[in-house]
């Protein structure tokens, strides 16, 4: 009898979808919140130092996540090439995140340590010095252009209130670690870091 009460009443039906769809997606979603496993730094997770913070910006500012995820998923095929899938905890220092779904060069998340400064800066000026079939864009600007050092501090500030720990004296010091250094270093320094906590494939 109540089932033909709804059946014939369209409001009535479309507000009742909506509560249950809701009531389905607080019960998924609203646990994780809560989840050590997903909220809290794994092992030996830290912050980014200042000139690695650099570095990501200008990751950002070139778009490089447009053709590079950072996320390696659980899967054979992937843990095999790139390493140890991504786990939440080594992203809770990130605003935003840079994970990523388009993956036009090969993920990211773990090439720490993959290569020599040297490649990544030959690599950078010009992909194809080191890859010759490589539709990678070049990056020579990278290598005139300094790291504008005085936006560093206010930078940690902004991360240092949304949770990254960053403490006094990291943010006094990173002006002067940041200042003379070129904008390929900074991207060097980031690029040379990722995923290195949990094991990668060289
Ligand atoms: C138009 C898409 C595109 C953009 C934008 C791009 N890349 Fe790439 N990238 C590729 C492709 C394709 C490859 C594979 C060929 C090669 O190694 O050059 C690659 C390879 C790489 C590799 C080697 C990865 C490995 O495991 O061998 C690194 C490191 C890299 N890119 C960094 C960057 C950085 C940093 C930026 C931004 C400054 C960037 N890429 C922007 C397409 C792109």
């Amino acid at each position: 009898m109540n089932h033909e009460i709804v059946e014939k009443n369209l409001g009535l039906m479309i507000i009742l979808t909506i509560v249950a769809i809701s009531f389905g997606g607080l019960v998924e979603i609203v646990p994780l919140f809560f989840s050590k496993k997903l909220n809290e730094p794994i092992a030996g997770l830290k912050p980014l130092n200042a000139i690695q913070l650099e570095g990501r910006d200008i990751y950002i500012r070139e778009g490089c996540h447009v053709c590079h995820t950072q996320m390696i998923r659980p899967f054979r095929a992937e843990t095999e090439r790139y390493g140890h899938y991504t786990v939440a905890g080594e992203h809770v220092y990130e605003h935003p995140f840079l994970w990523g779904s388009k993956r036009t060069g090969p993920d990211l998340a773990r090439v720490g340590g993959r290569y020599s400064d040297d490649w990544h800066r030959a690599h950078l000026y010009n992909p194809r010095n080191v890859v010759p079939e490589s539709i990678m864009p070049s990056y020579p600007w990278l290598f005139k252009d300094k790291v504008d050092h005085k936006l560093t501090p206010k930078k940690m500030e902004a991360l240092r209130k949304v949770g990254v720990p960053y403490t006094d004296e990291d943010i006094a010091g990173a002006s002067a670690a940041v200042e003379g250094h070129k904008e390929i270093d900074a991207l060097v320094a980031y690029l040379q870091q990722l995923g290195t906590i949990l094991p990668t494939k060289r």
